[in-house]
């Protein structure tokens, strides 16, 4: 595992499963179910494709899930453990993100789809995503861009929503349909951005609330996206449904 690049904001990694371990970590990708969300998630543009998921799996740092939580707990005894291994294992996480919990759900993106400007909703420490794709072409699309400005959300504009019969104020909320406000915020105050190839056996950390997007996946690509992406947990995050006597 080598870093490719470093800053305050994110870090790249290349080379982070060995030869073999990622021979096995992409035969659990090609085996693993896909389904569809049901759901329109806000930062899918309509016009796009939808991308595939799998369940979720989480690292708990040894904490027991409930029962009827349908998720799975790390270890697996599968070759995600492979990666989630190699996540806690960097100085990264050890440094930056001690003590969270980790999320993982492997995301197939087929030409036409990609993933709309978002910051992950604001409520996680940071986010990974891990390209498990056997191959990849600089021509093919599917990039992570990020915006390295520190913008939060604090720069769009108030709304006023009708809520119980009453007029009610809502900061920093961006359009979901049209997103002309975030648009506008974009426009007016990015100067700084980065762009990373989604090449296989990279791993990419980025810190919370860091505006992103995923680019379209071209037509001519051969395979689909494959990449593994998840968070950052703290004990304060406001969902805890999978934490025992939460
Ligand atoms: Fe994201």
């Amino acid at each position: 595992m080598k870093v490719v690049k470093e800053t305050d904001l994110y870090i790249i990694l290349d080379d982070v499963l060995s030869e073999s371990e990622f021979e096995l970590f992409r035969e659990y990708t090609e085996t693993s179910e896909y389904a569809r969300n049901p759901k329109w998630i806000k930062p899918w543009d309509l016009a796009d494709q939808m991308p595939w998921q799998t369940g979720e799996t989480v690292y708990t740092r040894g904490k027991q899930m409930r029962p009827d939580d349908p998720r799975r707990a790390y270890p697996t005894g599968l070759a995600i453990d492979l990666l989630f291994d190699r996540i806690v294992g960097t100085k990264y996480y050890r440094k930056h993100l001690p003590d969270t919990y980790v999320t993982a759900r492997t995301y197939l993106h087929p030409p036409g789809s990609g993933l709309d400007w978002h910051d992950d909703g604001g409520r996680f420490q940071g986010a990974y995503t891990f390209y498990a794709h056997p191959r990849w072409h600089a021509s093919w699309g599917g990039e992570l861009l990020v915006v390295e400005n520190d913008l939060g959300r604090r720069l769009l504009p108030d709304k006023k929503r009708m809520q119980d019969g009453k007029t009610e104020t809502v900061k920093e909320s961006w359009s979901v349909l049209y997103k002309d406000d975030l648009s506008e915020m974009l426009f007016d105050n990015v100067t700084s951005t980065e762009f990373v190839f989604p090449k296989p056996n990279r791993l990419v950390f980025l810190k919370g609330g860091l505006w992103h997007k995923i680019c379209l996946v071209k037509p001519t690509a051969a395979f689909a996206r494959c990449a593994v992406a998840g968070f950052f947990l703290t004990d304060q995050d406001p969902v805890n449904f999978w934490r025992q006597g939460s």
